[in-house]
């Protein structure tokens, strides 16, 4: 079944696993209660992450520090699931605030900041766009978890920084 911790679905925890035991320093900044990585963000401050920012500016703080082998990025995955975050801690959320597309974008290009050359970024949601191409990232594995009924599938994806050629 679907889970509010994406990471307690048994074959998405084991994938995260795999690449966790690989790194030598990652970051999560839409961590909710998932302790695995090395620094932990989310909005909600009732969550068990280290740091309470939004996720931009959060790893905006972070951008002279490129010694990071692996992002997270679980971010809510539709307008609604955003909407209902700002809610539920009692902010107001504009029609910016809840357009997924400008988060993902603004997130992706400041943890692609954090990232060195040949160091992985998993993302996780309901398309496989990823860090993609263009901010030189190559898919390395595509895991589909089907979760039955109606429910949207979880695409969990890795993505390995190229290698500069510098
Ligand atoms: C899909 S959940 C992450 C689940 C986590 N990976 C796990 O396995 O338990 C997304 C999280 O992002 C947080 N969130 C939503 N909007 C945010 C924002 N703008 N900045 C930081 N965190 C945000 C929510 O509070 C929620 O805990």
């Amino acid at each position: 079944m679907p889970n509010k911790n994406t990471f307690d679905v048994y074959p998405i925890g084991v994938f995260v696993e795999k690449y966790l035991s690989r790194s030598r320093r990652s970051i999560d900044p839409f961590a909710r209660n998932f302790q695995g990585a090395d620094i932990t963000n989310d909005l909600n401050p009732e969550t068990a992450a280290k740091y309470h920012y939004d996720a931009a500016e959060f790893l905006f703080r972070f951008r002279n520090d490129t010694a990071f082998d692996l992002g997270i990025f679980d971010p809510p995955y539709s307008p609604r699931q955003i909407s209902e975050c700002y809610k539920s801690l009692g902010k107001k959320a504009g029609m910016k605030d809840t357009q997924n597309a400008a988060l993902y974008k603004a997130c992706r290009d400041a943890i692609d900041l954090l990232i060195e050359p040949g160091g992985m970024v998993l993302s996780f949601g309901w398309n496989s766009n990823g860090m993609g191409k263009g901010r030189g990232y190559k898919i390395q594995e595509i895991l589909i978890v089907a979760h039955g009924g109606a429910h949207n599938d979880t695409i969990c994806m890795a993505e390995q920084k190229e290698a500069s050629l510098i």
